[in-house]
């Protein structure tokens, strides 16, 4: 089983909105894929509850014996892939989801002061020797700034492909209890979160 962590201090930045899609992506494209938030506010929880389908497993996480615990349970049962969403904090429990984690993704709008907000999350990451990627999420469609936040992301460290555009088909799937794929699967959303998946999962497969 693989594990991917959704990590950065700054709220609103799109780790519950990504790890909800990419779970859904995932599975698919034939993955079995167990959410677990480790966040209080409880955004993936809500969501849900609004769902229909049965999967994508859930499970909420409070503690870090917890986390260990469930990892272990769900490998055991056969699950793929486990993707792990926490809150925009720094706490011993962001910490231990950053150490389990084969690949972290670090969110950020391209603007800079989400830029910069990804320092001391990148900082942690680094101190754990975890794999990591940026994703660029809720890009303007047309903007010029895409490019810079892209260049300057590039240079320090991975960015993951493609940039997410801002779309309503994103707030809109998370209010009905869908992934994107699910809710309009020809939309542009839907194709940017399959190849986002498409690129993580290469990530995964390749050695660290
Ligand atoms: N690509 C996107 N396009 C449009 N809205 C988005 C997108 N990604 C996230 N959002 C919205 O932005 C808000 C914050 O996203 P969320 O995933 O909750 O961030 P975080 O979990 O990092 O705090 C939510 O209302 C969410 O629906
Ligand atoms: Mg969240």
């Amino acid at each position: 089983m693989k594990t991917v962590t959704f990590v950065t201090q700054k709220g609103g930045s799109g780790k519950s909105s990504l790890a909800a899609n990419l779970a859904v992506a995932a599975e698919q494209a034939g993955e079995r894929v167990f959410l677990l938030d480790l966040d209080r506010q409880g955004t993936l929880a809500r969501w849900i509850d609004r769902r229909t389908a049965e999967t994508p497993g859930f499970d909420t996480i409070a503690s870090e014996s917890q986390l260990d615990a469930a990892l272990a349970t769900l490998a055991q049962q056969h699950f793929t892939v486990a993707i792990l969403d926490t809150a925009g904090t720094d706490s011993p429990l962001v910490t231990a989801a950053i150490r389990v984690a084969d690949l972290c993704l670090v969110p950020a709008r391209p603007t800079p002061a989400d830029l910069e907000a990804t320092q001391p999350t990148l900082s942690a990451i680094q101190a754990t020797r975890r794999r990591f990627a940026f994703v660029l999420s809720q890009a303007p469609v047309r903007s010029g700034r895409l490019g810079e936040a892209a260049a300057g992301l590039r240079m320090l460290g991975v960015l993951a492909e493609p940039p997410i555009a801002q779309r309503n088909d994103h707030q809109d799937a998370l209010g009905a209890g869908q992934g994107v794929t699910e809710f309009n699967p020809g939309g542009k959303a839907a194709e940017e979160i399959r190849s986002l998946w498409g690129w993580i999962a290469t990530k995964l497969k390749q050695k660290a």
